[in-house]
């Protein structure tokens, strides 16, 4: 069986790489439909090796069409994922659209494959935020073994999340900054170069930003654990690919750093790198490009009972978006569809 497939955003940083990444794990695609706006006309991408010309994104672009992977932004999201679906669309959405919408699904193919049976009420399933999916990765066989009641996140977030206009602004502002030029800023409030940004997404009357509260939330709904405590502080920091975070946990039951070791080496998903004698920890420049979850500086936290540290770093486009889209689409076609 093949399908025909949409990519929504097929322009944008995760767009494109949602095109790559249904050509290297040779998706069964029938055709491939590229939308984007009237910017896009004219351009062509290509897919295993043939130029595909993009279409104007319109109330008509999914006739015939299965399955459609979103990233065009919330606002596109909320106008046409619906549409797609009642023309009989499949809709795995990137955006926050719908995330925690009790009637969309949810979804780390490592952490609840089982949640995507409820696409059919609305015929979406969301893809959680890149910070978040990182995390549960990591933080999923912990939990299993002696359940989490806190998290402490901070991130280390890569500009590559904000879309290609933020991977030029740090090049640019960088390049300014190394030859005595002005520095322009235009995608962020302040200077990225060389900077660190505690301001993801907008700021909400709870003083947090929507960030930090979509892995608060957002953690609570994909581990189907309302009671799990979560609390972050989210950093945009002058990297181009691969989001960095160190994670603190409590749990219920005492667990050592070797059986947290043994848990993640066998993990789904999860590479396991820890060898500070040797240097060796996850690092954005080793993560960028690849589909695992990197965690390393496994520590126990010894101002507590039963605490751990954890360093957790992953490709923010590839796990925390396109692939995890496609992941979500191969199980969809493997046991629904
Ligand atoms: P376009 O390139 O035509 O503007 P990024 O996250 O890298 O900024 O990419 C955003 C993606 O979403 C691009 O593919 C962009 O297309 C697409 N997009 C943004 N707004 C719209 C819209 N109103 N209709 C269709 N596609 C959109």
């Amino acid at each position: 069986d093949s399908y025909n497939v949409a990519v929504v955003g097929a322009t944008g940083a995760v767009g494109n790489e949602m095109i790559r990444v249904l050509e290297e794990r040779d998706f069964p695609v029938r055709e491939l439909t590229l939308l984007a706006s009237e910017r896009s006309l004219g351009v062509e991408i290509d897919f295993r090796g043939k130029p595909i010309p993009v279409k104007v994104l319109d109330e008509n672009s999914f006739k015939g069409i299965e399955i459609g992977l979103f990233s065009a932004g919330g606002s596109v999201s909320e106008r046409y994922a619906p549409i797609a679906a009642a023309a009989g669309c499949v809709v795995i959405d990137n955006t926050s659209a719908f995330r925690m919408d009790p009637e969309v699904p949810l979804v780390v193919p490592e952490v609840n494959p089982q949640a995507i049976g409820q696409y059919k009420k609305k015929g979406i399933i969301a893809n959680p935020n890149c910070s978040t999916i990182q995390m549960v990765v990591a933080l999923k066989p912990i939990h299993d073994a002696v359940r989490i009641r806190r998290v402490v996140v901070s991130t280390y977030q890569a500009v590559s999340g904000t879309g290609k206009k933020a991977i030029t602004e740090l090049a640019e502002q960088t390049r300014a900054l190394m030859s005595c030029q002005e520095v322009k800023v235009k995608v962020y409030p302040h200077q990225i170069a060389f900077n660190c940004l505690p301001h993801i997404d907008v700021f909400l009357d709870n003083g947090y930003t929507k960030e930090e509260m979509k892995m608060v939330n957002e953690t609570k709904k994909i581990f189907d654990d309302p009671s799990i405590g979560v609390t972050a502080t989210t950093v945009r920091v002058p990297v181009f690919y691969g989001h960095s975070e160190s994670v603190n946990i409590e749990t219920e039951k005492k667990i050592s750093v070797e059986e947290v070791k043994k848990l993640l080496s066998t993990a789904p998903g999860v590479t396991l790198i820890d060898n500070p004698k040797e240097n060796a920890y996850p690092l954005a420049i080793h993560a960028a490009g690849k589909d695992d979850t990197f965690v390393g500086r496994i520590r126990e936290d010894e101002s507590i009972p039963n605490g751990i540290n954890l360093w957790v770093v992953a490709d923010n486009i590839r796990k925390g978006a396109a692939s995890n889209a496609v992941q979500i689409a191969e199980v969809l076609i493997r046991d629904y569809l």
